[in-house]
């Protein structure tokens, strides 16, 4: 058993948890909430929906023991919040239920897309809603529900505000790309939309000159190569690509199969990639944009810094907690960027990708690390 403490509905609560007890459970049976719905218990249906730290998840596939010291808002925990009684009267009047069964899960993901995304239309609606599965209703009185209230405008929540993923990663300063060393954007096709994406950044030196560097990142072969989980089909001369990138997370496997642009800008040794794709296993959409730059670091070294902003959608963006998939994301970057710096110094990369449930199980590590630091500077004050 492990003692949890999480913050939920605004009050702080302890309990204990085996290791495989997951997140719906733990409020259902423990804290006896058992307005969070289960229906399939496999990621799937979206019925479990909850918010944690501010973001859509599904607590089926939720392991409690990751969560500790989260914040938590199930469906008992909106009473006096005004967005969440106007999404109730308009689901009512809009006839968007029918037996309710998915109708808490349908409720969190409606109250993070109004207040997130306050212009949405129809289309976006039913992109974020794509990983809510209703049995009864087909939908339409869903989307005209929560249309309705972004169109009334919609009230300031009561809930405090929701708090975004912040790794420590993140934080870490990247000069060659805040300043205008990236090339300009105009050239390249726009893609599905970055709005509320998450951005991970990392620098990292290495032990050659900045042309030597420069030139093994023109190869967009060998580029791919060092990134795990990636795979070229074409590349045209001014730098189209059709590939394919497979991450695994947690219990989801997906195969995002679709296209990117790359521009290089010699003059400033700095470049961009723009891609998106789906999985259609999943139903997941992905789009990303990878920005790179290299400046002498003195002394025979150069710097890679790259900066990555994704936006999930469907299923695979409601996995678990925001802050695994965004951790996940962090190490693909770490190990893109070191693996740049192996091909760079003449050596070879592992031509199998690391698999994904190795960046799970590393994820998850590294945020029980984080945790048990915390824990222990706690004790000590
Ligand atoms: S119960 Fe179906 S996604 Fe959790
Ligand atoms: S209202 Fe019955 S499953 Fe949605």
């Amino acid at each position: 058993m492990t003692r949890i403490h999480l913050r939920i509905n605004g009050r702080e609560q302890s309990g204990d948890a085996e290791p495989r007890t997951h997140l719906a459970d733990f409020l259902r049976e423990e804290m006896n909430l058992t307005g969070t719905h289960l229906g399939c218990e496999h990621g799937v249906c979206g019925a479990c929906t909850i918010l944690i730290d501010g973001r859509p998840a599904r607590s089926c596939i939720t392991m409690t023991a990751a969560c500790q010291d989260a914040d938590i808002r199930t469906i008992e925990g909106y009473l006096d919040d005004p967005v969440m009684a106007a999404l109730r009267a308009s689901f009512k009047k809009h006839h968007a239920l029918q037996c309710g069964f998915c109708t808490p899960g349908m409720l969190a993901t409606a109250f993070d897309i109004v207040t997130r995304l306050p212009d949405a239309d129809e289309a976006r609606i039913r992109e974020e809603l794509a990983g809510n599965l209703c049995r009864c209703t087909g939908y339409a009185g869903i989307v005209a529900a929560i249309k309705a209230v972004l169109s009334e405008g919609v009230p300031a929540p009561a809930i405090r505000p929701i708090k975004r993923v912040a790794l420590a990663a993140s934080a870490e300063a990247s000069p060659a790309i805040a300043t205008s060393s990236a090339p300009p954007t105009g050239a390249v096709e726009p893609t599905a939309s970055l709005e509320g994406g998450v951005t991970l950044s990392r620098n990292v030196a290495i032990a050659v000159s900045a042309d030597h560097l420069w030139r093994e990142l023109k190869d967009i072969q060998r580029v791919a190569a060092a990134l795990p989980g990636a795979a070229i089909d074409t590349v045209t001369p001014d730098g189209h690509v059709k590939g394919s990138f497979t991450v695994a997370i947690g219990p989801m496997r997906a195969s995002f199969g679709g296209n990117a642009h790359v521009i290089y800008d010699d003059a400033s040794r700095s470049g961009l990639v723009r891609g998106s794709g789906g999985d259609r296993l999943s139903r997941s959409m992905a789009a990303g944009e990878v920005r790179f730059a290299v400046t002498p670091a003195g002394a025979g070294h150069a710097m890679l810094a790259a900066e990555i902003v994704y936006r999930l959608s469907g299923p695979l963006a409601q996995f678990g907690r925001g802050a695994v998939v965004a951790d996940i994301v962090d190490r693909l970057l770490q190990q893109f960027t070191a693996n740049i710096a192996t091909l760079a110094q003449g050596g070879a990369v592992s031509e199998k990708p690391q698999g994904g449930f190795g960046l799970f199980a590393a994820a998850i590590l590294s945020m029980l690390r984080r945790l048990l630091r915390r824990g222990q500077r706690r004790d000590q004050r």
